[in-house]
């Protein structure tokens, strides 16, 4: 009895070892066969540029400036992101196209760091028409963005919290 378990127990062991080698052989040819997937502008753009700038007009409205000041610069993560991940739109550079939302950060920024509302506001509209230029210049004036309406973020609180 004692005998069969080991006897049993070897072998599992043994056929674990095998698996672990088939797998290990075949890894190099699966990755080579996989397609090299990558996000496009697209892509980008709703999932993380669209997000980021509701939260940052969200967060705005209910004078969140700890939290604004968090996420203005995830915001600018993701366009350091977006320039990475797509250096030239259709022969322009990235970079250049992105100059339109220069100034706004940099309102937003002074801003928060005032803990002005008004200034804010009117930075985060610049900041949207930013958005809707480069739309227009880059031949997608159909996709329109607006200061939001309602949060899309069932699941967060952009009230600012006390101490
Ligand atoms: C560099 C210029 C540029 C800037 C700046 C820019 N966009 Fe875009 N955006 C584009 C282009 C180009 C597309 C279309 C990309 C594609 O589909 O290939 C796009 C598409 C989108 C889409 C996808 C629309 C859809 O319904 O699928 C959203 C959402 C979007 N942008 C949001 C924003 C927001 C929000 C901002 C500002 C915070 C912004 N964009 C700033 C160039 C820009």
């Amino acid at each position: 009895m004692i005998k069969a378990v080991v006897v049993q127990a070897v072998l599992v062991s043994v056929a674990v070892v095998g698996l672990a080698v088939a797998v290990k052989a075949q890894t190099p040819a699966a990755v080579d066969a996989a397609p090299r997937l990558r996000l496009g502008l697209g892509d980008l753009m709703t999932a993380f540029m669209q997000p980021r700038h509701a939260k940052l007009g969200l967060a705005g409205q209910a004078r969140n400036w700890p939290y604004l000041a968090y996420e203005r610069r995830e915001f600018e993560e993701t366009l350091e992101l977006i320039e990475r991940m797509v250096p030239r739109y259709r022969g322009t550079a990235m970079s250049d196209l992105l100059q339109v939302l220069k100034e706004p950060m940099a309102s937003l920024d002074a801003a928060i760091k005032a803990k002005d509302g008004a200034g804010y506001d009117a930075a985060y509209a610049r900041l949207t028409e930013g958005c809707n230029a480069c739309h227009v210049a880059t031949d997608h004036k159909m996709v329109v963005i607006q200061i939001p309406k309602a949060s899309t973020f069932p699941n967060q609180n952009f009230a600012p919290q006390t101490e």
